[in-house]
């Protein structure tokens, strides 16, 4: 039974990183995978999120039991966990980004949470959410800066202008969270108050912030020239030692940008992902494109290092590095941590048109 639930856990952990779909109906914890996620909640949560889950005993960490959060937020729980919010006291626990927990045991931790309360799942949509703006933004100055901040930077809520937050949560999320505040919280639910429109407005605006909160609007690159697709093209090659004969750390590619080694760089999540933030010199290559081979045509073929990325942290970047095998290409190969891991380790990323660390992120918030 144990071994059940937790090959059970892992294909919805795997499900979640790999398709984002929310299990229909979350596993079941055994009473021993109980008791190990409660002690592990409370040697590794409990001083901020408090011992009963209800928030705000340090840091202002939210509450982990309103209703509004676990209905919505399977995915968004799972990933905030593994991943940490860069810049706010919510760190990474994930092993990959320095640990201490597995996968399994970050899933059990969710499907424990889950399990401590009495709700039914709302399967939310995953679509982009359009709104005005500029009344956004009048309405968050009026509504909601007081708890959150002028510019996103979070008070007693949480920082709404966090690019972890952003990058990790749907429009859906955001807008279910404001429609139905979180109870148990200072967060009120804004259903009542504000029209459908303009909480729609709200919405986007937060999102618009993922390019920065200062940015009126998301300002769209080009995609590097083939010409400009290997980076230090009169570098050396970087020393890789693939793990499992396929992965390299975020260590060890930064170590190799920084040494201006010689490689291709390729960012195979979405193009809109692409957009918002980057590694710098990532060539977008997007997962769902069928067409690989044309356009992988102008990828070297002198067996110039490519390393492959993408968000799950690996399953799109394992979809097109088979596909590159496939077509002939030596020395390939994917980030282990994936995007998201990469930026909560602090290495660099580029938004929009200037490269920023994280932190520099952070402190223009
Ligand atoms: C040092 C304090 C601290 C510890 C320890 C901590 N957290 Fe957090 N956590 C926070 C803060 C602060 C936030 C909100 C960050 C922000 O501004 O977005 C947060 C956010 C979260 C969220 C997102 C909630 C939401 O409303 O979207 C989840 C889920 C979460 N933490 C789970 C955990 C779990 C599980 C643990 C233990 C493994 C943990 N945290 C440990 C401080 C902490
Ligand atoms: C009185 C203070 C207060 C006001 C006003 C307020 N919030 Fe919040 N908000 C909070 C708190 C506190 C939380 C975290 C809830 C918890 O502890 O679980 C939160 C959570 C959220 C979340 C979920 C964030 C996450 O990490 O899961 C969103 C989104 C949000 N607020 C948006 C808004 C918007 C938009 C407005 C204005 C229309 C607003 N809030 C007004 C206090 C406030």
């Amino acid at each position: 039974m144990r071994f059940f639930s937790i090959v059970l856990v892992t294909v919805v952990l795997q499900a979640v990183f790999m398709s984002y779909t929310i299990a229909e109906e979350p596993p079941k914890l055994t009473p021993e995978e109980s008791t190990i996620a409660s002690k592990q909640y409370q040697q590794y949560c409990s001083l901020c999120h408090g011992s009963e889950r209800q928030g705000h005993v340090n840091d202002h960490a939210p509450s982990l039991k309103s209703q509004s959060l676990l209905e919505s937020g399977f995915r968004e729980l799972g990933l905030t966990i593994a991943y940490g919010r860069a810049g706010t006291p919510m760190a990474g626990y994930f092993e990959e980004i320095g640990g201490p927990l597995n996968r399994e045991e970050v899933w059990r931790l969710v499907v424990w949470l889950e399990e401590q309360e009495n709700f039914d799942p709302v399967e939310l949509a995953h679509n982009t959410i359009d709104g005005d703006l500029s009344t956004g933004q009048t309405l968050y100055d009026q509504e909601c800066s007081t708890c959150h901040g002028d510019k996103g930077e979070g008070i007693n809520g949480p920082a709404l202008g966090n690019s972890a937050m952003l990058s990790m949560t749907s429009d859906d999320f955001i807008k279910h969270a404001i429609e139905n505040g979180r109870q148990g919280t200072d967060m009120p639910a804004f259903s009542a108050k504000l029209s459908a429109d303009d909480i729609n407005d709200l919405t986007a605006f937060i999102r618009s912030r993922a390019t920065g909160w200062e940015v009126q609007k998301p300002v769209f690159r080009e995609p590097p020239a083939a010409s400009e697709y290997v980076l230090n093209p009169d570098g050396d090659s970087p020393q890789i030692e693939l793990q499992d004969g396929l992965y390299v750390s975020s260590f060890a590619l930064n170590d190799a940008l920084q040494n201006k080694r010689k490689l291709v760089l390729l960012d195979t999540r979405g193009m809109s992902s692409w957009q918002m933030a980057n590694i710098e010199g990532s060539v977008p290559l997007p997962y769902y494109y069928e067409d690989t081979e044309s356009l992988a045509k102008d990828l070297p073929r002198d067996g110039t290092w490519i390393v492959i990325y993408c968000n799950c942290p690996r399953a799109a970047a394992e979809h097109v590095n088979n596909k590159l095998v496939d077509l002939g290409f030596k020395n390939t190969a994917v980030l282990w941590e994936g995007f998201s891991g990469w930026a909560s380790l602090g290495f660099p990323i580029s938004l929009g048109k200037t490269t920023i660390t994280n932190m520099d992120a952070i402190e223009k918030l």
